[in-house]
């Protein structure tokens, strides 16, 4: 029997099987909530101190003192952490804390060799991780006495000697009750989810981060943090273990809450910066603990019954308010098929969801029931407080990268590489302003962080550099961590909060090489494995899961129990307490809404990104052919062309035409297909390589032709070869396609001939066409295939083109030329050699404001003959009745780029589509 656990399963079973995931893990957090709950603090000697002041009934306090009235020092600062698992097992490792040596199981498993990311999600993940937990928990500075030592393994890369990591600091107010009891740590920060990474959880870091002024937080002129004098570091709530991906969030969430403040001033002027500041704390602490809820949750747990789990966390799946509509159709099968007596959910879950627990509650209203806005603030019984395994299951550090890379917005390609370790402290200021945050946010958009695994610890972490510390392995810290602090080893933690232990090290993983290495490590005692180590090493991993079930399961009840038992997220979550412009804030911005807001350089990469922790890419929304022609263009140009531009080094090779992928689906689709990008998965299979520009056609005035041929300016023009020149002769071609405001775009394509130019490289030797004459000897065979869904396949109608104007206008009267013939300009002509080479060299060098072609145009009937010199008669007159109608012009440099290969689409628009 497989020790894990089975919900993940129930996917595959469709809707209501998804429904009934849902459905276990609500029982599964109610289970929890009732055996794992263990508190750990005395309040009562703390209460008798604490005035809860009128203010304090509608706004967070410093230090996170009277959120719950009746027991004001829950959740405070300095109060100490709980527990998930029962206190009898938490007494810290004495005789077995180096055992084994934390510095050997570092080296060993957890040092990264080949970097390996996490593909599904964006380095903003990373940070944001972090950042969340300087909101939650530290447990202070380390205790100077009495360091913890232990020798290098043989063989060590710092050599021999021993190492030395300074002790958790001890809990002081600790009593004579105490005695006897494992040891307790006190959380330095609020344990509520108030922001406190920004706000302090102090009277005195508050203060230094406000500003006294209209309720807004301290910054510069240039929108920056101050910073320390000393350390170079942002005047901020946490600014411990600083670097750059820090430096960004706090930023941004501290021009954020000056822009709540700035809202609530214009609505209540009347109000004081205390009020302001208040309002706008509440409501940007609410607008992160929901984007943590709805967006970065589901993006690193991306499985259909976690993220309705989620949603159902902040809304409920019932409730009003959020998107959950989409939600609701499944709820009202669920509840349909529960009503029968053969209820397939009920017979594949084994339980009835509709039986009350002991609270009255059913399992059904446990699911479906959103936290926020709920009546009052449950905490199960047990006063909440974070808790040591909350901490253990975050340690993370695998996510980080050991450089970062830059890029122009846009590109995806590496402007600069930094060492991480230069991104640290002062540097990070540093870089910020040299780099500008929108740049760093599009870099951190498209990079990947490290995936949660074995063996992809970060380097530098391992050799870190603190100030004051010296030379620090944070991976054999993390280890030692949990054992310092009564965190239960790998097994006994899964036992502990209702999981399967592991029977066998192969549960967790079949490589070869980690099973060796843990049997040696662990003594072949699968008991003995450290608990981060066992949830780095767990491969089976529910779907979409970035890492795995131990740590999910500390998650489903921290991450819902962070909300309930916050009076600002249950009773007092209402516009009498935030305002209804503090709501509305909340429930209405993404983090998309917030990056945008403040870097709005960001729109275009940011067009149809949806959640913003996943990598950025180009996305095609629902609406997108409704936007402006610029806005599709840009889509089209920056997510699409430039995020997948090639270096001239990496240039694809050119590659002979392949008939065979020619015939059938793909020629259908061709003349089918009206969108601008192809279908996942679409490959060129003739003009498979080229270059793309963005391109403006200027008219001549009057030309005497409508719509798209009295301007277009937002373009893209792409010259490409039909296959690799040394197999069947050098065959230049082009493809321009013109945007229109709210209306699909348009194009045409243009060949010289069909089988080209044969030895002549020279792309601009000759001018191109829409229309070629069939040629019965062609070698490639193209005009019989096309022969397939066109009657005249050898020629392109332009009639679209003249029915629409780039506003969208349709023409009542439309005029289109029957033919065009792209010139190339005399400037280019001769510029290139003709001698074999790669043709997409020579276009590369053709930079924005180039005028590429002249633009031909007759509207003489196409008449065609089986009689070779009669039909080149008919295109000789047709060809000098052409008059010139405008020029094609570059507004942007050719790049080659992926997308210009096999992402951008060019309709086929034949005859028959007049
Ligand atoms: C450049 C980035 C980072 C640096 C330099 C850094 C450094 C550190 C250091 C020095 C500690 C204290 C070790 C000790 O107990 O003595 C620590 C703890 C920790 N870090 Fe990081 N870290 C970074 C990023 C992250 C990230 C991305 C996460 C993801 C969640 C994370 C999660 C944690 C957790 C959970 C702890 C334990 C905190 C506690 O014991 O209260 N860190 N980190």
């Amino acid at each position: 029997m497989s020790v894990w656990v089975t919900w993940p399963a129930l996917t595959k079973l469709g809707t209501l099987g998804v429904v009934s995931g849902l459905l276990v893990l609500a029982v599964e957090r109610q289970s929890l909530f009732e055996n794992n709950l263990f508190d750990v603090e005395d309040y009562a000697r703390y209460n008798a101190n604490i005035t809860c002041d009128a203010r304090s009934h509608t706004a967070r306090t410093e230090d996170g003192t009277c959120n719950i009235l009746e027991n004001p020092a829950e959740g405070s600062a300095l109060r100490r952490f709980g527990r998930n698992v029962d206190t009898a097992v938490t007494h810290g490792e004495t005789a077995t804390l180096l055992t084994p040596n934390p510095r050997d199981v570092s080296n060993s498993v957890m040092a990264r060799g080949e970097f390996k990311p996490a593909p599904s999600l964006n380095f903003i993940a990373a940070s944001w991780i972090q950042f969340m937990t300087h909101d939650w928990f530290d447990h202070g500075p380390n205790a100077d006495a009495d360091p913890i030592q232990f020798p290098l393994p043989p063989g060590d890369a710092l050599g021999s000697g021993t190492m030395s990591v300074k002790r958790t600091q001890p809990d002081p107010t600790r009593t004579g009750a105490d005695t006897g009891m494992p040891q307790t740590y006190r959380n330095h920060n609020t344990h509520w989810w108030d922001g406190s990474q920004i706000y302090g959880s102090s009277r005195e870091v508050s203060d230094k981060v406000r500003s006294f002024v209209d309720g807004k937080l301290k910054v510069g002129s240039d929108n920056r943090l101050p910073t320390e004098l000393l350390s170079g570091k942002s005047i901020t709530g946490v600014n411990e273990n600083w670097w750059v991906g820090l430096s960004m969030l706090h930023q941004l969430f501290t021009l954020e809450h000056n822009a709540i403040a700035t809202k609530l001033k214009a609505k209540y002027p009347e109000k004081d910066d205390q009020w302001l500041y208040d309002h706008a704390r509440l409501v940007n602490s609410a607008l992160m603990a929901k984007i943590h809820t709805v967006e970065w949750t589901p993006a690193v747990i991306a499985n259909p019954v976690t993220e309705r789990a989620m949603y159902a966390n902040w809304w409920g799946l019932l409730g009003q308010g959020g998107p959950r509509d989409d939600y609701q159709a499944e709820v009202r099968m669920l509840q349909e098929d529960l009503a029968k007596s053969d209820s397939f959910v009920k017979r594949i879950l084994g339980f009835d969801p509709s039986m009350a627990d002991g609270f009255g509650n059913t399992a059904l209203d446990h699911a479906l029931g959103g936290i926020v806005g709920t009546t009052a603030p449950n905490n199960y019984g047990v006063p909440f407080s974070l808790t040591e395994e909350f901490v253990a299951v975050y340690r993370m550090h695998s996510l980080l990268r050991d450089k970062i890379d830059i890029y122009d917005i846009g590109s995806n390609i590496v402007s600069r590489s930094v060492p991480m370790q230069d991104t640290r402290d002062r540097d990070a200021e540093n870089l910020l302003a040299d780099e500008h945050p929108e740049r760093l946010w599009y870099s951190f958009g498209i990079t990947n962080p490290g995936s949660l695994t074995l063996n992809n610890y970060p380097n530098f972490l391992r050799n870190l550099s603190m100030p004051l510390l010296g030379n620090i392995d944070l991976a054999a810290i993390d280890v030692l961590r949990d054992r310092e602090r009564g965190v239960p080893r790998y097994n006994e933690f899964r036992r502990q909060i209702g999981l399967n232990p592991i029977t066998k090290f192969e549960d967790l993983t079949t490589d070869a090489a980690t099973l060796a290495q843990l049997k040696r490590l662990y003594g072949n005692d699968i008991e003995q494995i450290d608990t981060l180590v066992g949830q780095l090493a767990e491969t089976v991993r529910p779907e979409g899961f970035a890492f795995g079930e131990t740590a999910f399961q500390i998650f489903i009840m921290n991450a819902s129990r962070r909300l309930m038992a916050d009076r600002f997220y249950t009773k007092d979550y209402r516009p009498e307490v935030y305002t209804q412009e503090g709501i509305d804030w909340v429930e209405h911005t993404t983090m998309v809404d917030v990056l945008q807001r403040h870097n709005p350089e960001l729109s275009s990469s940011l067009v149809g990104v949806e959640n913003a922790f996943k990598p950025w890419g180009l996305n095609i929304p629902a609406d997108y052919e409704s936007w402006p022609r610029v806005g599709k263009l840009d889509n089209l140009w920056i997510n699409g062309a430039m995020r997948t531009q090639f270096s001239l080094e990496q240039l694809p090779p050119l590659v002979p035409v392949d008939v065979g992928g020619l015939i059938g689906s793909i020629l259908w689709k061709k003349v089918e297909e009206r969108t601008d990008v192809a279908p996942v998965g679409y490959e060129k299979p003739i003009h498979a390589h080229g270059v793309m520009a963005k391109a403006k056609f200027v008219p001549v005035a009057n030309n005497g032709y409508t719509g798209l041929f009295t301007g277009a300016d937002s373009g893209l023009l792409r010259l490409s070869v039909t296959g690799d020149p040394a197999d069947r002769g050098f065959a230049p071609g082009l493809a321009w396609k013109a945007f229109v405001d709210g209306k699909p775009s348009q194009n045409v394509s243009a060949l010289y001939t069909l089988s080209g130019q044969g030895t002549n490289y020279d792309f601009f030797t000759n001018e191109l066409s829409s229309y070629v004459s069939p040629e019965a000897n062609e070698t490639l065979g193209t005009t019989v295939l096309f022969s397939a869904v066109s009657s005249k396949p050898t020629l392109l109608r332009l009639d679209d083109m003249a029915q629409v104007t780039q506003n969208g206008a349709a023409v009542a009267s439309a005029k289109a030329p029957t033919q065009v013939y792209f010139v190339p300009r005399a400037e280019l002509r001769s510029r290139f050699v003709s001698t074999p080479h790669d043709f997409r060299q020579d276009l590369l060098t053709l930079k924005t404001g180039t005028k590429v072609y002249d633009v031909y145009a007759t509207s003489m009937e196409i008449k065609t003959s089986i009689i070779p010199s009669l039909n080149t008669s008919y295109a000789n007159q047709r060809r000098s009745n052409a008059k010139k109608i405008g020029e094609i012009e570059l507004t942007s440099n050719f790049i080659a780029s992926q997308f210009g290969d096999s992402g951008v689409f060019f309709k086929h628009q034949r005859h028959e589509d007049k």
